[in-house]
């Protein structure tokens, strides 16, 4: 029998951002120390169904179909054209955006028992929702930028003349609860406004308007619990006329932007946003690791603009660029994180789940 842990690499998902896990996914499969783990993909479709699949494809619907079995006794997946059991020590979900990072597969794994690399689900859904984040951090004392909410039931009441005279222009608005910069728009007229709440209603029942931070986009990796630590922060720098880090700016145009790891940043700087990350991720309940998004202005002000619990592992991406400047690599990194899934799930088991008491039922 060998003693390699089995690890399920969850990828795809019913997301916008299902290509971005497959991306980050196959990046994991390939650097995953297999002396240590023995990688098993397994590819969430884009309308949810599960499978087991041969490497990290876009094909996933060519894979095994997969069940789950909730029975936290016997937890696990279930070929389901044979019955056969696939086995899996920990469940690392590579999924990026709706479902994967908001809590609901979190909760499916937690609901198995079974280890999970990653942040919970009451830190995936709080980190999520915008305006529930930056609730929680403002109350914190962790500075973000000025906002306003409104739901769907509302939108006929908002009138951009308050919003203008709250904010000023330009100003943000956004979905509450997307991710990859879908639904997100800078208005700096009014001609632009009743567009930009269309597209951010057209994604969440929630908006929020923000007052625009011209500044530099800064990013910190987090890792770790008891405590968590951060890594030197890198920059976004966006090359060409955009107006904000659109999605196209993301991954559309190979040119858009250059990275800068680490950032050119004075010392007091640096302390600050590594600081300033740690406690906005401490307040959003993240566990084993997070991406922190900042904004710097030219005064050296800092705001934390949200917080990704399962940030991108592609060739282009942020957080493991930053690990790898504090000399971690990526093999050692996805390694720190399932050893970091595996002693917090171990130390769990010390919270008593029963309660005796004469209540008869
Ligand atoms: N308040 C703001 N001021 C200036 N730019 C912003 C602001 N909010 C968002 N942006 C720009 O929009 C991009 C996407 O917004 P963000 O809130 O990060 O959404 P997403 O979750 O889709 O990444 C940011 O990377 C930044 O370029
Ligand atoms: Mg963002």
């Amino acid at each position: 029998m060998s003693g390699k842990k089995k690890v399920a690499l969850l990828y795809g998902g019913r997301s916008v951002e299902h290509g971005v896990s497959v991306n980050s996914a196959r990046n994991i499969l390939e650097f995953i120390d297999k002396d240590a783990f023995e990688p098993l993909p397994i590819g969430i479709s884009q309308t949810g169904q599960w499978y087991l699949t041969q490497g990290v494809t876009k094909d996933i619907e060519q894979g095994k179909s997969l069940g789950l079995i909730l029975d936290p006794k016997n937890a696990g997946l279930i070929l389901l054209a044979s019955g056969d059991r696939v086995k899996v020590d920990l469940i690392f979900p590579v999924l990026h955006g709706t479902d994967g990072e908001d809590g609901s597969i979190q909760g499916l794994i937690k609901a198995m028992d079974l280890p999970m690399v990653g942040t919970g689900v009451l830190g995936s859904s709080l980190s999520m929702n915008k305006v529930v984040a930056k609730r929680l951090l403002k109350e914190s004392g962790v500075p973000v930028t000025k906002f306003i909410t409104n739901n769907f039931r509302e939108k006929k009441k908002i009138k951009f003349e308050e919003i203008e005279k709250a904010l000023k222009l330009p100003f943000m608005v956004k979905s509450a609860s997307l991710g990859s910069s879908v639904g997100v728009s800078k208005v700096s007229k009014k001609a632009g406004f009743k567009k930009a709440l269309d597209e951010a209603f057209r994604y969440d029942d929630e908006v929020i308007f923000e007052e625009f931070i011209t500044g530099r986009e800064i990013e910190c990796a987090v890792m770790g619990n008891n405590p968590p630590q951060a890594s030197n922060p890198g920059e976004i720098v966006l090359k060409k006329n955009y107006d904000f880090y659109t999605f196209d700016a993301k991954y559309v145009d190979p040119d858009a932007v250059f990275i800068e790891v680490p950032a050119q940043l004075d010392k007091a700087t640096i302390k600050l946003v590594r600081e300033v990350s740690v406690k906005a991720y401490e307040v959003l309940r993240c566990e084993d690791f997070a991406r922190v998004d900042l904004f710097l202005t030219k005064k050296g002000k800092v705001y934390v603009n949200e917080i990704n619990t399962i940030p991108g592992f592609t060739n282009s991406s942020m957080f493991p660029m930053m690990w790898k400047e504090r000399g971690v690599s990526f093999t050692e990194l996805i390694s720190k994180l399932i050893n970091l899934a595996l002693e917090r799930y171990a130390s769990g088991k010390r919270i008593e789940r029963g309660f005796e008491s004469a209540l008869k039922f």
